[in-house]
């Protein structure tokens, strides 16, 4: 009889409970939602409310909100949401130093109570979480992966489709790079149902909705105060959903490349975001693209940034390099 899949959520704030809410929306599994003991109660309460949409929202997910990590044990999936977000005026990078801490924590548990699943970072900056994870856990690279570009590809699209007024769902988009200004939307990869995005946008107003996608989390931080958490769960549990469903669906994610898009070295690589094939093995393999000059300039700015934050992590911590 086939069992139900186990999706442990670390970190029960904006992202992580939006998490369990998409997830227990699409009846993907049963979920755990983990978080401190100082807000033992917010996550217990939480999850028991949204255990309680069940009859209403029609899904049969045992959910459980805990502060014990035992009860991750036999996930199939975890994601790391744990960690401060972002204020007005702050950058993602200016979240490192708390959430290296953070993640090396949640990592280590990870390792001990759910050895076997695949882990999905999301706490910022998200390609320096997803470097401090692997190093701390020593798990396979395919078992390691970062959400960010689901969620900035996302952002395009929107843009997109409240330009033209056509529908998100035809919007046809790629993105590479880490998460961070220095992200690498490609409009050459771009259409509506196939069709080139240039018959329908100038050149210079696509620039402009680039422009808006690369710095799409800053205006939500500047409206509300703190960063996105509906988009950004979602981007999780489609990956979530590609895992356990071994779909095999190719989306943009932080991935482990040493050779891939000229990042990194062999013995020396990074995660960037890259187009990769998840299924039930994780990553199971990156989708390399024929960059043209320009694009490559690009990627390998992006790549710089990713290496400078990955330099900073081990500077403060010379046991993750
Ligand atoms: P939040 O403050 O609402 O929630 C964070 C939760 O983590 C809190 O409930 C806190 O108690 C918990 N936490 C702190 N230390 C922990 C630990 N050691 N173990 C377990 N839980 C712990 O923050 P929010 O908005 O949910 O954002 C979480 C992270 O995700 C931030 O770093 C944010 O920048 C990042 N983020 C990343 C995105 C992406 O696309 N990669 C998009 C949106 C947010
Ligand atoms: C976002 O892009 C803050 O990384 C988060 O919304």
């Amino acid at each position: 009889m086939p069992k139900r899949a186990k999706i442990s959520v670390i970190g029960g704030g904006n992202v992580g409970a939006s998490c369990a809410l998409w997830a227990a929306s699409q009846e993907l599994g049963d979920i755990v939602v983990l978080d401190i003991p100082p807000a033992e109660g917010m996550v217990k309460g939480k999850m028991l409310d949204l255990a309680q949409c069940g009859p209403m929202g029609r899904f049969d997910c045992k959910i459980t909100g805990t502060v014990d990590y035992k009860d991750i044990a036999g996930s199939d999936v975890v994601v790391v949401t744990a960690g401060i977000p972002r204020k007005p005026g702050m950058s993602r990078d200016d979240l490192i130093a708390t959430n290296v801490k953070i993640v090396k924590d949640v990592s280590e548990n990870i390792k001990k109570h759910a050895p076997e699943a695949i882990v999905i970072l999301v706490s910022n900056p998200l390609d320096a979480m997803v470097y401090t994870a692997w190093k701390t856990t020593g798990f396979p690279t395919n078992q390691i992966v970062g959400q960010a570009g689901c969620l900035d590809v996302a952002r395009f699209k929107t843009f997109i489709a409240m330009e033209t007024g056509f529908s998100v769902e035809d919007i046809n988009a790629l993105l590479l790079g880490g998460h961070g200004d220095t992200m690498v939307p490609l409009p050459r990869f771009t259409n509506i149902a196939g069709i080139p995005i240039t018959q329908f946008i100038s050149e210079e107003r696509l620039n402009e909705i680039v422009d808006r996608a690369k710095a799409g989390g800053g205006e939500i931080v500047k409206l509300m105060g703190t960063s996105a958490y509906y988009a950004p769960a979602l981007g999780v549990i489609d990956m979530v959903e590609a895992i356990i469903k071994d779909k095999k669906r190719i989306l943009p994610c932080a991935a482990y490349c040493e050779k891939e898009f000229g990042v990194g070295a062999p013995g020396a690589g990074y995660f960037v975001g890259v187009p990769v094939v998840l299924g039930a093995g994780g990553v199971e393999k990156i989708v390399e693209l024929d960059l043209n000059a320009d694009e490559q300039k690009l990627m390998d700015a992006s790549t710089e940034h990713v290496k400078s934050l990955v330099e900073v992590v081990c500077k403060a911590f010379p046991e993750l390099a």
